[in-house]
């Protein structure tokens, strides 16, 4: 199974967050009616390409939207770079898509949390007109040479008040470039998401600095709120890393989405995350192993088991599985290991919550993790 990956972990009032686990070797149609996860809701997966699992392999019965994770802008001329690596893996995704049955959109994905100085290059490109237009225009080309039906910017994270609002300027420009871009070759349009913090102001490592509200509602045709890597193995106690609720701290999945909500964002433009892979720590001492338990360090996998490998853990080693009804997510453990992690009664009430609160939908970090789909089809059916 899968186990390649980097993390991005980020210093959150001095503990840290890590947000989606991600990276590469060299280095996410509106739904307009809005809600409901119904026949237009947004069901959408990430495919890392970089970790060796098929693009043929993905079932879309599961999914309305695939992302190719991820390519990169040069640092220098920050048009994407497509190296050798990333036009092998292109051809591969777009060939498989031919495959799907039932067909599903695809949306090329630029950027993630490899950290290094990927969040500079978006700094820089996003600061002056010139670079936003070169960005911009590259984009379109190798969207459109790979037959995409949108583009996403995964910036990881936008560190002060600057990058934020010459964010908002790039939305506002990549949309009128698609636009235009789908009037001159009368085509359609390719849609713009953007995969974004949990919540709507980032208030650890560097000055609080709250997303361009306005610009996302006006042209982003949703963004995709990474509701996971809440607590992780960087702290020295157990977690629930992808919480719905925490009665006693904002690292939650429900402040996440509300905080976007009482910013503005309409909620019919907010496609909720879900994860399929969960932390591991080890315990101090294995009697003490509810959430909050004091550890030691990283558990099996290193600190991370995808899910199949956490269902394998549990048989294999007859762990102990506990639904928390507090933050509605699972944790099991077998001797010092414990691991934090959804299965499908969780996923289930984060897509019923989805529903109620009536988002466009909800993204898998990450197709390859899942088991026979067990949580994807979970998560389409509920
Ligand atoms: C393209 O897809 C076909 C079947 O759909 C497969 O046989 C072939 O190996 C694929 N080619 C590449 C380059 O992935
Ligand atoms: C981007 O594309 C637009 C429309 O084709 C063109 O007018 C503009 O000169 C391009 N800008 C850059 C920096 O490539
Ligand atoms: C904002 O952050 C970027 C990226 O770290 C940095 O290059 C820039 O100087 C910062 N701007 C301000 C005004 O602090
Ligand atoms: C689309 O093209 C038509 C002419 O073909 C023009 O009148 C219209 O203003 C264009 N719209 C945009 C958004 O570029
Ligand atoms: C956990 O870490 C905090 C500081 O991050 C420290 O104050 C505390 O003593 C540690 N607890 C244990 C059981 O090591
Ligand atoms: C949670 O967020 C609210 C609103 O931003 C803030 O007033 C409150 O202090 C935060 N609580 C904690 C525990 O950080
Ligand atoms: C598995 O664990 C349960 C308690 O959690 C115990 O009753 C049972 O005997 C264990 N089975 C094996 C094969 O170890
Ligand atoms: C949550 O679980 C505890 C322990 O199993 C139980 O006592 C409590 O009634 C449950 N609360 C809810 C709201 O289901």
């Amino acid at each position: 199974m899968i186990t390649f990956f980097l993390f991005l972990t980020i210093m959150h009032h001095g503990e840290s967050v890590s947000t989606v686990p991600v990276s590469k070797p060299h280095g996410l149609e509106s739904s307009s009616t809005g809600g409901l996860l119904q026949d237009n809701g947004v069901r959408a997966a990430y495919w890392p390409s970089f970790t060796g699992y098929p693009a043929s392999s993905i079932d879309t019965s599961y999914f309305s939207h695939v992302y190719y994770a991820f390519v990169l802008p040069s640092p220098t001329t920050y048009e994407l770079d497509i190296t050798s690596y990333d036009v092998d893996k292109l051809l591969e995704f777009t060939n498989a898509t031919g495959g799907w049955n039932p067909p599903a959109k695809t949306v090329l994905s630029i950027g993630g949390g490899g950290g290094g100085s990927l969040p500079e290059t978006f700094s820089q490109m996003a600061s002056q007109e010139y670079s936003r237009a070169s960005f911009i225009n590259s984009t379109i080309k190798v969207a459109r040479d790979y037959e995409f039906d949108g583009i996403d910017l995964d910036w990881e994270l936008p560190s002060n008040e600057s990058d934020m609002s010459n964010l908002g300027l790039l939305f506002r420009e990549w949309r009128e470039a698609l636009e235009y871009e789908a009037n001159e070759t009368v085509r359609p349009r390719l849609i713009l998401t953007s995969a974004i913090y949990y919540a709507s102001i980032i208030s650890f490592d560097g000055p609080p600095r709250s997303y361009p509200i306005q610009a996302i509602s006006q042209y982003v045709d949703w963004i995709s709120p990474m509701c996971f890597g809440y607590h992780g193995n960087w702290e020295n106690f157990t977690g629930s890393h992808s919480a719905l609720y925490d009665p006693s701290t904002n690292l939650s999945t429900d402040f996440g989405i509300g905080s976007w909500i009482r910013a503005g964002v309409p909620p019919e433009k907010i496609v909720m995350g879900l994860a399929a892979y969960g932390p591991t720590w080890s315990l101090q001492n294995p009697n003490a192993n509810t959430i909050g338990a004091a550890t030691t360090g990283t558990g099996p996998g290193g600190g991370i088991l995808v899910y199949s490998q956490v269902i394998d853990f549990n048989q294999a080693n007859n762990a102990t599985v506990v639904f928390d009804n507090i933050s509605i997510s699972y944790y099991s453990y077998s001797g010092d290991s414990w691991i934090s992690y959804d299965d499908v009664g969780s996923i289930e009430s984060k897509v019923h919550y989805a529903r109620a609160r009536t988002l466009a939908g909800y993204f898998f970090w990450a197709l390859g993790q899942d088991s026979d789909w067990v949580i994807s089809s979970a998560a389409s059916q509920a």
